[in-house]
């Protein structure tokens, strides 16, 4: 288990690049798999969470070649795949493992899902039982809730499924199993998660639908293969956004950053924090919006974080609660739940986090309430095998008034390889 020592800053400055969006490389895999004909991936995150998804398809068959640039998947049609020998690790992925539940779902072959030991305790009911609904087979430990699942596909129907969270990884599984189902499959969420996997269908050429919070996939289209290009990923991003805001005399250009409006919360809530952060050069490519993003430092003041933006920025809470950390005032944050049942806890682990460097946090269920401070003390925080949540305790390294340790850090490979190497090429110290 690697720690890190992360020592205090004066700047962080200059331009740089983060790697792919993690979400999109996961479903350039998935739909270049089951369309016809080549799919080409540039810019596609070499992640250990990709990864998984990667060795999955090929363990079904797929033959994808990676030249170290370029991807390249031979797609089997929406009825090529085939049933895997051994048991499909999806290492610590929420996302590979509820999305391709919903995919072998739609498959008639037997297959097993599972993952590392983070992900064997996160809730797979969610996507089991609207899939089962639909009439998949499938069960597992503690009455199908967890994994392992084994899964026998099959013969599916369209349902209407009106998810209680705002869940990309539900409608997104509940969509790939759509595209198997006889009839319609019609998914609504309380309000809209990242909506990658709709502009990604409909970039293949599913049959599909939007309609407000909705979507609406008709089975039985098959695929067409496509060049993708994934821009870079906010939620790496978004470490960066908050290490040169909290850091005096920073300017740092973030280049093609993913600026898709579901998931650009973290930039609503920075900018209502009072941080100077600009978007330059805006664009799209293949279906999703991108820009450069120009952020310098500023004084942060403490805000109330609630609602529809919650789904918008579900994964840049361990970033915001730095920045809370920072700012003058409270920041309170609510309708978050969903952060308890991430690749740990991060509501209370990162209360606690931030309750050793000397901030004063408290937690409430759906939530946390922080006071900002102008000083943050070093120490020693571990990272509960969460990439995000080591991450951010890295940046607060930054402004902190002696160094900080963090401890169990190689799950940072998940989804930043790089993270280390990039934040010591902008930080001066
Ligand atoms: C993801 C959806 C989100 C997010 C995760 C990636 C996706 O999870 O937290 O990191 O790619 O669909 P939920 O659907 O559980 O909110």
């Amino acid at each position: 288990m690697s720690i890190i020592q992360i020592q205090p800053a004066v700047s962080v400055s200059g331009e740089i690049v983060v790697p792919g969006d993690k979400s999109i490389s996961h479903r350039s895999i998935m739909l270049g798999a089951i369309a016809n004909g080549v799919t080409t991936v540039r810019g596609f995150l070499r992640g250990e969470d990709n990864m998984s998804t990667m060795h999955a398809f090929r363990a079904m068959g797929v033959n994808i070649d990676d030249d170290g640039e370029t991807i390249r998947i031979t797609g089997c049609g929406l009825h090529g795949l085939k049933e895997p020998g051994d048991v499909l690790d999806c290492g610590n992925s929420g996302t590979t493992i509820r999305l391709i539940t919903g995919l072998l779902s739609g498959q008639s072959f037997f297959s097993v899902v599972t993952g590392d030991q983070y992900l064997r305790k996160r809730p797979m009911k969610r996507v089991v039982e609207p899939l089962t609904r639909m009439g998949a087979g499938i069960t597992g430990r503690s009455g199908g809730t967890l994994a392992p699942l084994a899964i026998s596909g099959g013969s599916l129907t369209g349902i209407e499924y009106q998810s209680p969270v705002s869940s990309a990884q539900i409608k997104s599984s509940l969509m790939l199993a759509g595209l198997y189902a006889d009839g319609e499959t019609r998914v609504s969420e309380p309000s809209l998660s990242r909506d990658h996997s709709e502009r990604m269908f409909s970039l293949f050429g599913a049959s599909l639908v939007r309609h407000d919070n909705g979507v609406l996939v008709r089975g039985g289209f098959e695929l067409t293969a496509q060049e993708v290009t994934v821009p870079g990923d906010i939620s790496s991003a978004a470490f960066f956004m908050v290490a040169a805001l909290i850091t005096p005399n920073s300017e740092l250009l973030i280049k093609n950053v993913g600026v898709n409006p579901s998931r650009t919360g973290v930039i609503d809530i920075l900018l209502s924090m009072g941080g100077d952060i600009r978007l330059l050069n805006e664009r799209e490519v293949s279906g999703e919006p991108v820009a450069d993003i120009l952020v310098r430092s500023s004084r942060l003041k403490g805000v109330r974080i609630s609602g529809s933006v919650v789904p918008r920025a579900i994964d840049e809470f361990p970033a915001v609660c730095v920045a809370a950390a920072r700012a003058e005032g409270v920041t309170s944050i609510r309708d978050a739940r969903e952060l308890r049942v991430k690749e740990t806890d991060r509501i209370t682990a990162m209360a606690d986090s931030l309750k050793t460097l000397g901030i004063v946090v408290s937690e409430t269920e759906d939530g946390m309430d922080i006071t900002g401070s102008d000083l943050l003390l070093g120490g020693c925080v571990d990272s509960c095998g969460d990439h995000r949540i080591a991450m951010s305790m890295s940046v607060a390294a930054l402004v902190a008034a002696s160094p900080i340790t963090v401890s169990d850090i190689d799950c940072v490979a998940t989804s930043f390889p790089t993270f280390f190497s990039l934040l010591a090429h902008v930080a001066s110290r």
